[in-house]
């Protein structure tokens, strides 16, 4: 299990009727939650979710479910899920959100996520729609630990308010950390100047730069 998937699995502090692994591929954020919980895997690739049966099938666990299907398609008969969805672009997650929130009663499910990419996207839309933060960590991997991740640890119930850009997760002393928001301060500066983003990361950076 990479970084990523070990922090987000430390982040989940109480138990689940169900533990939802979205766009789960190997399906190792899923097994992870076996020994304690129901599992029920999702990715819309068939092969994907032939060999991770196969996999499954071989473990000593039976607790789990698997199904072939956009993660947008999927309806629940439990209330209290845990929602995982991970390793995927910020737009496309936002669009799974989305159609879940349309289609099921999720006042009493939380979220794991992780998106890649678009990330004040993601941050607006988890507001507008009543999303609150349990836990939130930053983290770095990838060749020489270069790239961040922001994972999120999510309600519709209680906690507190999400920040717009992440700005409780900067860390002006930790050198990657500093990088990781430059990163993102200069590619906005490039492509968007005019933007509410783009000034909210100035602000947050202006000693800086
Ligand atoms: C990079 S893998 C991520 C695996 C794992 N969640 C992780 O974070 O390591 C992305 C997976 O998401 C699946 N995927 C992308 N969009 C999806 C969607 N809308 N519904 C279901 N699966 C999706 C892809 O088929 C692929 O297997």
């Amino acid at each position: 299990m990479n970084k990523k998937l070990r922090t987000l699995l430390n982040l989940v502090d109480r138990p689940y009727e169900l533990i939802v692994d979205t766009c789960c591929d190997h399906g190792k954020l899923g097994k992870a939650f076996l020994p304690s919980s129901k599992v029920l895997f999702v990715d819309q690739v068939p092969s994907i979710m032939k060999d991770l049966k196969r996999n499954l099938e071989a473990s000593p666990f039976q607790n789990f479910e698997l199904k072939t299907l956009s993660a947008q398609d999927l309806e629940f008969t439990t209330k209290r899920n845990l929602i995982c969805i991970a390793g995927i672009g910020g737009m496309e997650l936002i669009s799974i959100l989305e159609s879940l929130l349309k289609k099921n009663d999720l006042s009493q499910s939380d979220f794991l996520l992780s998106p890649q990419y678009h990330i004040f996207e993601v941050r607006r839309f988890l507001n507008e729609n009543g999303f609150k933060k349990i836990k939130e960590e930053i983290i770095f991997e990838g060749k020489e630990d270069k790239r961040g991740r922001e994972l999120f640890y999510l309600s519709l119930d209680k906690g507190d308010p999400i920040k717009p850009i992440g700005e409780n997760l900067f860390d002006p002393l930790n050198e990657k950390n500093r990088e990781y928001f430059l990163a993102i301060y200069n590619h906005l500066k490039k492509k968007s100047p005019d933007s509410t983003e783009f000034k909210l990361y100035q602000k947050l950076l202006k000693m800086l730069v």
